[in-house]
Formats: structure tokens, C-alpha cells, sequence
């Protein structure tokens, strides 16, 4: 069932937002970092904590068997919510970080000495640190892909680096300091048919965008369930079924086995085999009624009211003056980076803060990128399905002070 496009209605649903900050209505600009979670997300966690608690796979009671019904169903949801051919290719697991870091563990077989991984250097650390672990470990190298003038991915310099035959290739949908989008779909044609592996961070588009894994044809795509109006604590690991057949697991222990003996341990099948452990059972539930949230909201018209606010956003800041910019293009996805003038991020960021808008102000986890832009750090203001224009003009007017006292 969609509902018609009424966005009062739907930032109503967000109890976050309905406080005041200083004086002044909370004003949210910092969905990229965490999304705020409406009413039927908080109240379906409570709802299994009030009604159905007990852990899943394990027991003969009724709690049990209901909470695993609830649980598994949420698995159906995601399927559905990113299109993968079968159900034993999600994986729950404890956001993005984990889910990355379970592909570069879990590959090390598959890996040699002098492979080559290449990584999108606009990527966050999550998608660049565990590629380095890896190499520490098998003596792969790994190579960042460059960018472009508009700070996506280079076609051209990923083109040079597919020759050297990768072992894999790693990037964000869309980056997370800047919002830049990349093409997925070609790019991962492109890997492809140099033969390498794919690992497709979503965690920045999961939010904004349909996802269809068998579009995409990557072979690993990964998000968190915070990002997505859902709880923290649960992210999905996408894999194609022979790909993640082949993962070793990183964690083991709990209903992840076959059977075991002092003899050895025979591990169990997908998804299982990568789940071990008592999961974020409540957080899956939550996320199941984030996806439900998603699913009745009318899609297009969504895109299109962030992609205006993105636009106003960009807009506005260009006329206040004075205003650094990165990255910010037309077509980039529910992020504006930027810094006023040369003054600190940080001093930005408290003096916001004053004001009650809520933004991020550092590195944003994606340090090397920082390095190419020749800066410390950075604001960032993100945006949600909540955020209205009147969030765009009250920050402007609060960013217009901090220039006044700052400049
Ligand atoms: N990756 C999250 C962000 O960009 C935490 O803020």
C-alpha cells in the first residue's frame, strides 16, 4: 500500500523531531550519520521485547518459535526490499563496518600475495580498512581508484587499473563525506569483465535509492539499518549465493554449525553459516518495520522532494557567500559538504549547535579523501525523508550568524 504524498504527515511520524533545541525546533541535518526512526519502527522493537522475547532457532517454546517467525519474515522483507534471487543471500549482520570486514576476512583463502584490490579512495574507512587488513595478511596491494573533477569515480583511471587484472574491486554507491553517486552498474560491468570480485558499499544509497542487487550484478552489497530509518545494531551483508558460499565465517559459535565435536566442526548452510551468535533480534524486527515505512511511501515523489531540498540546499549556500563547497554536483545524493571560508569545522559545528541544527563536522571517517581535498575536515548537513524547507532555511539563517561571528 503507498500513501499519498503528504510530508507533514510523514515527518509527524518521527518523534525526534518534534523537540526544541535552544530555544528553537530541533532542525535534523545529519541523517548520513544516523537516520532519525519513526513511531512504527521504535514501537515494533518494543512490541517484541513486550510480547515476543526469546531467541531465535533454538528453543521448542512459543516465544521462541514466534520471535523466529517475526525474525525470518524481516529476511523475506530485505529480499524483497533489494531484489536478490534467494533468500540464503541476505545476511544479518551488525551494520556495514561488520559486513565489510566479514568479506575481507572471510576471502583471505582466495587471496595471494601481490593480488591487486582496488578501493575507491573517496571511500569511508569502513570500506578501506579491513582491504588493508587483508593485504597485511595475504601480501595483496591495494590501490586507490582516483577521482574525478566532480569527485566520483574516474572512468578513465579505473579503466588503466582494470588492466592490471584485480582481485577485487570496492566502492561506495554513494560516499558518505560528500554524497557524490557513482555508477554503479557500469562499474561493476567494467570489474566484471576484468574478473574481478565486487563489493558495493551502500550505505549512503540504501536510504535514497531502489536497490536491485541483480541490476547492480555486484557480487557483495552492503548497508546498515540505522541509515534506513532503522534501529543501530543490524545491517545486511547482499552476497551472491556461490561468492558468500565461499566466505569463510568470521565469527563462529552459536546455530552456525552442523554439528560439532572435540573431533572438528562441520559448519551449517546459508545464511546461517555467517550468523553466528544470539543476533540483534530486536534490531531486525525494528528493521523489518523500517523497510514496511519505506515500502508505503511513494517512491518518486520522495526522490524528487530530496532532491529539491538538496538542490535548495546547494542553492542557498552558494548565495550566502563566503561558503566552500566540495563535491557538489547536481545529481549527488542526501549530502552538502562544505566549510565557511577558512575558519575550523568544529568552530562551525558548536556555533550550529547553538542554534539547534544538528550537523556533522570532521573527517567523516574518510580521512584519505580529506587528504586529496587538502583539508582537515569538513561540515556536512545530510538530509532525510523528514526534512523540509524550513530545516534549509532555519540552518541558513543560523550558518549566516556563525558567519557574522566568525568572519
Ligand atoms: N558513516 C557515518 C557517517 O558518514 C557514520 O557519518
Amino acid at each position: 500500500m503507498t500513501i499519498a504524498f503528504e510530508h507533514d504527515a510523514i515527518r509527524a511520524q518521527f518523534p525526534t523531531l518534534a523537540q526544541q533545541l535552544e530555544d528553537q525546533p530541533l532542525c535534523y541535518l545529519d541523517t548520513a550519520a544516523t537516520s532519525q526512526k519513526p513511531q512504527s519502527v521504535i514501537d515494533a522493537m518494543n512490541h517484541y521485547y513486550q510480547l515476543d522475547n526469546a531467541n531465535v532457532h533454538r528453543a521448542a517454546h512459543q516465544l521462541s518459535a514466534r520471535a523466529t517467525l517475526n525474525y525470518e519474515k524481516v529476511r523475506e522483507q530485505v529480499q524483497g526490499f533489494i531484489n536478490s534471487a534467494r533468500l540464503d543471500e541476505v545476511i544479518f549482520t551488525h551494520g556495514t563496518t561488520e559486513s565489510i570486514n566479514m568479506v575481507a576476512y572471510g576471502i583471505s583463502q582466495q587471496v595471494n600475495a601481490n593480488d591487486i584490490i582496488l578501493v575507491d579512495s573517496a571511500a569511508h574507512h569502513a570500506n578501506i580498512v579491513p582491504w588493508q587488513q587483508l593485504a597485511k595478511k595475504t601480501g595483496a596491494i591495494i590501490k586507490p581508484i582516483p577521482l574525478n573533477d566532480e569527485l566520483s569515480i574516474d572512468h578513465a583511471a579505473f579503466d588503466e587499473l582494470l588492466k592490471l587484472s584485480p582481485k577485487l574491486v570496492a566502492f561506495s554507491h554513494v560516499t558518505n563525506a560528500l554524497g557524490t553517486v557513482n555508477d554503479v552498474e557500469i562499474l561493476v560491468q567494467k570489474a566484471k569483465s576484468a574478473g574481478a570480485i565486487t563489493l558495493v558499499d551502500g550505505a549512503q544509497a540504501i536510504a535514497h535509492f531502489d536497490i536491485d542487487v541483480q541490476a547492480i550484478d555486484c557480487d557483495f552489497y552492503v548497508f546498515s539499518g540505522h541509515k534506513m530509518y532503522g534501529p543501530t545494531g543490524v545491517g545486511i551483508l547482499y552476497g551472491r549465493f556461490d561468492q558468500l558460499d565461499q566466505l569463510a565465517p568470521m565469527l563462529t559459535g552459536g546455530e552456525m554449525i552442523k554439528t560439532v565435536s572435540f573431533a572438528g566442526t562441520e559448519f551449517g548452510d546459508l545464511p546461517n553459516k555467517l550468523e553466528a551468535g544470539t543476533p540483534a533480534i530486536s534490531a531486525v524486527i525494528g528493521l523489518g518495520a523500517a523497510i514496511s515505512f519505506i515500502n508505503a511511501l511513494p517512491k518518486e515523489q520522495v526522490r524528487q522532494h530530496e532532491q529539491s531540498l538538496l538542490t535548495y540546499l546547494q542553492q542557498q549556500l552558494i548565495q550566502l557567500g563566503d561558503i566552500r563547497l566540495y563535491g557538489a554536483n547536481k545529481h549527488n545524493c542526501g549530502v552538502v559538504a562544505f566549510n565557511v571560508s577558512s575558519e575550523h569545522h568544529q568552530d562551525v559545528g558548536i556555533l550550529l549547535d547553538q542554534q539547534g541544527i544538528a550537523v556533522r563536522c570532521g573527517h567523516h571517517c574518510a580521512m584519505p579523501l580529506m587528504q586529496q581535498l587538502a583539508i582537515k575536515g569538513c561540515c556536512r548537513a545530510s538530509i532525510g525523508i523528514y526534512n523540509n524547507k524550513q530545516d534549509i532555511d532555519q540552518f541558513i539563517t543560523a550558518l549566516r550568524n556563525v558567519k557574522e561571528l566568525l568572519l
